[in-house]
């Protein structure tokens, strides 16, 4: 009979998950019996399967939206920690702040995805929160050359402060650019003195954000330098210090940054 071959059909395609109105033809009263009352009860069926699924989507868009507000969430607790201290810190004001945005225009010139280029600019805001951990002697005016247990503790802010954040799971990546921020090319970094290679390109971004705001700032002991300055001192250490292509991407933002006045406020003493 081809109305039961149709049926079933019809039935192989929904079992493969392809749903169609196909089975309500079958439904007609001109269609013989049993095929009509089976077709009848596959429409209804399919209905309450379409309900479930309609409701299952909106479940998933729930979660979804609150897994984002979660996220949220721990943004703003660990920006409010950032902000704790650079309440600290006042000769540091607004570094955090600025070397995220500026990691952040590395990344993007770079040509990165942008949910890499948003953990960049996250973790470039959160690099130092190791910080927080300092005695408040640290936060004293103090002269460049520190002593030996200073310099001890100064050097565990990069692993302190991925230990502090290393439960946000959805930091990922980020947790390794904040402990790899003080590494150098030539290995001569710290904590771990790792070499080019080993060193993750979002840490490699962030050190030079964080280089050029610390040259470009006024501390207790150095007077500002001027972003052209600042930007010499970058070139010259190229692939020592910091890395040459970061560097370079740096140069070509350089300028729009300026622009916009990503690096106003570099003076929290004026
Ligand atoms: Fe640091
Ligand atoms: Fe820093």
């Amino acid at each position: 009979m081809k109305e039961l071959n149709h049926l079933l059909e019809i039935i192989e395609e929904i079992a493969a998950g392809r749903y169609s109105n196909d089975v309500m033809e079958l439904t007609r009263p001109e269609v013989p019996e049993p095929v009509r009352s089976i077709a009848e009860a596959m429409g209804l069926m399919m209905v309450k399967v379409e309900t479930r699924e309609y409701r299952l989507e909106l479940l998933i868009q729930e979660l979804r939206e609150l897994n984002e507000q979660i996220r949220h969430n721990a943004v703003g607790t660990v920006s409010a920690m950032a902000s704790a201290l650079a309440a600290r810190d006042k000769y540091t004001e607004g570094h955090a702040e600025r070397v995220g945005s500026l990691a952040g225009l590395i990344a993007g010139e770079l040509g990165l995805p942008g949910q890499e280029v948003d953990l960049i600019r996250l973790a470039g805001r959160l690099h130092d929160i190791g910080k927080i951990g300092f005695s408040d002697r640290l936060f004293l005016p103090h002269e460049k050359k520190n002593p030996e247990g200073v310099v001890r503790e100064i050097t565990r802010h990069p692993e302190t402060g991925a230990e502090i954040l290393k439960d946000l799971d959805f930091l990922g990546e980020a947790l390794s650019y904040i402990r790899c921020h003080h590494e150098r090319p030539d290995g001569h970094g710290y904590p771990r003195h790792l070499t080019a290679a080993a060193i993750p390109l979002g840490a490699k971004i962030i050190a030079v954000a964080d280089g050029y705001d610390a040259m470009t700032t006024d501390r207790p002991y150095q007077k500002g330098k001027t972003p052209e300055e600042a930007f010499a001192i970058l070139t010259q250490f190229a692939g020592s210090k910091w890395d040459t292509a970061c560097v370079s991407a740096f140069e070509r933002i350089l300028p729009k940054a300026l622009e916009e006045q990503t690096l106003l406020m570099t003076n929290p003493s004026t």
